[in-house]
């Protein structure tokens, strides 16, 4: 029964990487100028989902994270899972300078912006924390890219059960 039990669940394992693992089909149109693409927040639930898609696909990832809400080994995960690495770099995006420096220093040539705080409940008793962390992260994020020149685009749909971002849509 053991032996029963173990290959049903290397079955269920098996179907699970083969259905869930997120796919990104990109266009030669899309493809074109994106080489290295900084991805904020990317050792959290969905950068690393999005940089298992992002590396699948042949493209070369930066993923910057504070880790205030995770924890590098999911990033060790994501490169054991595609056979590929990637560049990490601990770094806050309030920091504009180390962002741009990073920006620069990787050849990045389009950003996926996910790195946030997003507790409902401490956004409410904490919301200063809350704006200073999304609102003008965000703000340093952009303007690290437009000092960089980076251009702000998505060019991917990542899952077929997710919003489908327009390659046009400067995001
Ligand atoms: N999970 C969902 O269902 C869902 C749905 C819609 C939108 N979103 C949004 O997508 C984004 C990512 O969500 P998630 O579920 O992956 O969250 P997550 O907490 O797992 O990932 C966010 C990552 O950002 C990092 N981070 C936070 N602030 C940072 C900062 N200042 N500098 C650098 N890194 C920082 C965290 O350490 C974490 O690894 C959030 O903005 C969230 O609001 C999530």
């Amino acid at each position: 029964m053991p032996s029963v039990l173990a290959a049903r669940l290397a079955a269920i394992a098996k179907a699970c990487r083969n259905d869930f693992r997120p796919r990104c089909e990109l266009t030669a149109q899309m493809r074109n100028g994106i080489r290295m693409i900084l991805l904020t927040g990317g050792a959290g639930y969905i950068g690393s989902h999005i940089a298992v898609a992002l590396l699948d696909s042949g493209l070369d990832v930066v993923a910057v994270d504070n880790l205030c809400n995770s924890n590098r080994a999911s990033l060790d995960r994501v490169q054991t899972i595609c056979g590929r690495s990637l560049v990490f770099r601990h770094v806050d995006i309030c920091n504009e300078e180390a962002i741009y420096e990073i920006l620069r220093t990787h050849g990045v040539t389009a950003v996926i912006h996910l790195a946030g705080l997003k507790a409902v409940g401490e956004s409410s008793t904490q919301p200063m924390t809350y704006y200073e962390n999304n609102v003008v992260g965000t703000m340093r994020l952009v303007s690290a890219m437009s000092r960089a020149d980076v251009k702000m685009r998505i060019p991917l749909d990542v899952a077929q059960h997710s919003e489908m971002i327009s390659p046009t849509i400067p995001i």
